[in-house]
């Protein structure tokens, strides 16, 4: 018997009605490298609210109830604003290769988010790919990382 995978080895994924096309081609994707993915909508072609299924996903990783999650919308921009307003939360909005592998070497970000209006399929399943197959390089990213961690610990406080 196949045991599920832990929720953290998931990789959340959501999108508002403008991501939902491609949060479908990307699901379909990871399962063929052999991830798992977490779908926490949008299930449907009416029009929604992004941070309504943005939340519960930066809520998740937040929480350290999941790793790495997938945020897709129009442009990407309001799911990034969304999921970078939550603590430990590392939320890169890309639209190239190059940019997906800096986001984990050099960010350690842990959600990707893709605009869903202008990235194609292809180039976003190849982001996703350079993502997950990244490697934080740590040391002096470390130190700045460390830096951003202090903004969260500060506003916690107010
Ligand atoms: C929806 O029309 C659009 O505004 C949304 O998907 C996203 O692009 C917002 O940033």
């Amino acid at each position: 018997m196949v045991e599920d995978k832990k929720d953290t080895e998931k990789i959340a994924i959501a999108s508002d009605h403008a991501g939902r096309e491609l949060k479908e081609d990307l699901k379909e994707f990871l399962r063929g490298i052999g991830k798992d993915p977490l779908d926490m909508g949008t299930d449907g072609d009416e029009s929604v609210d992004y941070p309504d299924f943005g939340i519960p996903v930066a809520e998740k990783v937040c929480q350290g109830k999941i790793e790495k999650a997938i945020l897709l919308c129009g442009t990407g921009v309001g799911m990034s604003i969304v999921a970078n307003k939550f603590q430990h939360i590392r939320a890169a909005l890309v639209n190239d290769v190059y940019s997906a592998r800096m986001a984990k070497e050099h960010n350690d970000a842990n959600v990707l988010v893709i605009g869903g209006r202008i990235a194609g399929k292809g180039l976003a399943r190849e982001m996703v790919k350079t993502w997950l197959e990244a490697e934080f390089a740590a040391g002096r990213h470390q130190r700045r990382l460390d830096k951003i961690r202090e903004i969260e610990k500060k506003m916690e406080k107010r």
